[in-house]
C-alpha cells in the first residue's frame, strides 16, 4: 500500500501531480491510501516526482475533478484516481451515466456546485468603517465544502469596486485594491454589525409577495441551515403568518375595473390634443401623448403613462410598459416592479427624484382573466410606434446615461433584438456624449421562483445600478 499525503485540504494541482506520478508508475488505485494533512511532505517516498508523465484525459474530466476535489468526502482523491486510471482504457467512461464511479463523482460534483451557488446567493456583506478611499465589507458564511477558492472569483468580478473579505470555517477570501487572496485556514466567526441592516430588512420585507407563498419550494432553495447567517430569515415567520390576511386585503381592495371604466369615460370626453411638433417642451409632449392613438394599445389602457422626472436629468431609466398599478395611477414604476427599482436605486445611492423614469411603451398591454388584467409583452409594431415618444423624451431630457431595463427597452432604444445577457452590465455608446447601460427588468426578479437565484440576480441588478451611479459621479 502506498500512502499519498496531500497538504492542507488538497487542491486540484496537487492531486493531479501526485496522480500523474502514480499513473506513470502503473500503481493500482486499490494500492493507494490518499490522505490530507500538513507536515508529512507531499506524498510517500515511493511516488515518483510530480509531472513524471502526462496523463491524457477528456476535458470533461478536468472540470469534474476541479469540482470533486472541493468536496469534503475523504474518498474523493481515491475516486478521482480510479476514474483517471480507468479513463486510460475507456475514453468514453464519463458518458456511462450508470457506472458506479461516474455516479459517485457526479454526485460530489453536484453537491459542490450547489454549495457554490448557495454561497453566491447567501453571502451577506456588512459594511466596515472605511480605512481609505474604497468601501470595506466583511461577510461570514458556512459552506459545506471547500468552495471558497472556487467561488471567490465570482465575488471579485461582481464587487470589484470595493474591498471585502468572506470568512468561513473552510478558509477565507480577501479582496483588497483589486487583488484577491484565498487561504484554506479556518476563520473564526467575526462579530459583524452593519448600520444599514434595518434598511435591508425593509427591502427584503417589501419584495416578499404574500400571494406567492410556496413554503416547500422556498425551504428547498433556502435550506434552514443557512438561515442563521441570513438577517432576512428572521422575517420569514412573521411574513408567512401575515400572508393570508394580506392576500385577502389585496383581493378586497381590487377596485381596478370600476376605476378603469371611470377613467376611460373621462378620457373619451377630453378634447383631442394638438399634434406634437419638434419645438415641444416635455410638458407639451406629455400633454400630446395623452391622446396618442399611434397603435391599438390606447384602446385597452386606462391612460397614457408618460415618463416623469426633472426635465434635464442626467440619468434616464427606461422600462418596458406600465403595469396594472401604473396604468391606474398614470405614473411609471409605482407598483411592485417600482418597489424593486426603488430599493435598487436606494442601494446605489441614486435619488429617484433626480432621475427621469419612463417606459418604451406608454400604454398598458394586457389580457383580462376574470377581474385580473394580466401583463402581455408589447410586440414589435407597438414598440416601433412608441419609439417616436421615447426618442422625443431623450432629445428633450438629453441624459448623459440611459439605463435600459429589459429586452423591450433595449429594443426600443437601439433596435437591437439580441440577447440581453450579451450587452448587460457595461457601458455602450448610444449617441455622442451619451451611454447606454443594459440591465434586467425588475419584474424578472419578482418572477424568479428560486429565492437563491432571486437574491443573486437582485445583487447583480444592484451592481448594475451602482455602475450607473459611479458613471454619473465620474
Ligand atoms: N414595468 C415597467 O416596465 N414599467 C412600469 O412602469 C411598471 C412596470
Amino acid at each position: 500500500m502506498q500512502t499519498v499525503v496531500l497538504k492542507g485540504r488538497g487542491d486540484l494541482a496537487e492531486w493531479r501531480d501526485a496522480a500523474r506520478a502514480l499513473l506513470a508508475d502503473g500503481v493500482d488505485p486499490a494500492a493507494v491510501d490518499w490522505r490530507c494533512g500538513d507536515g508529512a511532505g507531499l506524498f510517500g517516498a515511493a511516488v515518483p516526482p510530480a509531472g513524471a508523465a502526462g496523463a491524457s484525459v477528456p476535458r470533461g474530466f478536468i472540470e469534474l475533478a476541479a469540482a470533486v476535489v472541493c468536496h469534503r468526502d475523504p474518498g474523493r482523491f481515491a475516486l478521482l484516481y480510479r476514474l483517471l486510471v480507468r479513463l486510460q482504457g475507456q475514453r468514453a467512461l464519463l458518458d456511462l451515466a450508470t457506472d458506479p464511479d461516474v455516479v459517485a463523482a457526479r454526485r460530489l460534483e453536484k453537491a459542490v456546485r450547489r454549495d457554490s451557488h448557495k454561497m453566491k446567493a447567501f453571502v451577506r456583506f456588512n459594511e466596515l468603517p472605511a480605512a481609505g478611499p474604497r468601501r470595506r465589507f466583511a461577510a461570514w458564511f458556512e459552506p459545506d465544502h471547500h468552495i471558497v477558492a472556487r467561488t471567490a472569483p465570482f465575488f471579485a468580478r461582481r464587487f470589484a469596486d470595493m474591498d471585502w473579505m468572506i470568512l468561513t470555517p473552510q478558509g477565507s477570501a480577501v479582496f483588497t485594491d483589486g487583488a484577491l487572496a484565498v487561504t484554506d485556514e479556518p476563520a473564526a466567526r467575526p462579530d459583524l454589525a452593519d448600520p444599514t441592516a434595518a434598511l435591508w430588512l425593509t427591502y427584503y420585507a417589501s419584495i416578499f409577495n404574500p400571494a406567492r407563498v410556496k413554503v416547500k419550494a422556498m425551504q428547498a432553495e433556502m435550506p434552514k441551515k443557512y438561515w442563521k447567517n441570513l438577517p432576512e430569515a428572521g422575517l420569514i415567520a412573521d411574513l408567512l403568518a401575515q400572508a393570508p390576511a394580506r392576500v385577502a386585503a389585496m383581493a378586497t381592495s381590487e377596485a381596478a375595473p370600476a376605476f378603469h371604466a371611470r377613467l376611460q369615460a373621462r378620457r373619451a370626453e377630453a378634447p383631442a390634443p394638438p399634434p406634437p411638433s419638434s419645438a415641444d417642451t416635455l410638458a407639451s409632449l406629455r400633454a400630446a401623448a395623452r391622446g396618442c392613438t399611434r397603435c391599438p394599445l390606447h384602446g385597452q389602457a386606462t391612460q397614457t403613462v408618460f415618463g416623469e422626472g426633472p426635465p434635464r436629468a442626467a440619468l434616464m431609466i427606461v422600462g418596458e410598459q406600465p403595469g396594472d398599478r401604473e396604468d391606474l395611477a398614470g405614473r411609471p414604476f409605482v407598483g411592485p416592479a417600482g418597489q424593486v427599482l426603488d430599493a435598487a436605486l436606494a442601494a446605489a445611492g441614486i435619488d429617484r427624484a433626480g432621475i427621469y423614469v419612463t417606459n418604451a411603451v406608454k400604454h398598458f398591454k394586457h389580457e383580462l382573466r376574470g377581474r385580473r388584467r394580466l401583463h402581455r409583452t408589447p410586440d414589435m409594431p407597438e414598440v416601433e410606434q412608441c419609439r417616436w415618444w421615447l426618442a422625443r423624451e431623450i432629445a428633450l431630457v438629453a441624459p448623459r446615461l440611459v439605463v435600459a431595463m429589459g429586452a423591450t427597452a433595449l429594443l426600443a432604444l437601439t433596435g437591437d433584438r439580441g440577447r440581453l445577457a450579451d450587452r448587460r452590465g457595461r457601458l455602450l455608446p448610444l449617441a455622442p456624449g451619451r451611454d447606454l447601460l443594459v440591465t434586467v427588468h425588475p419584474s424578472y426578479l419578482l418572477r424568479l421562483p428560486d429565492p437563491a437565484a432571486r437574491a443573486a440576480e437582485t445583487a447583480a441588478f444592484h451592481a448594475d445600478l451602482a455602475l450607473a451611479a459611479a458613471t454619473l459621479a465620474a
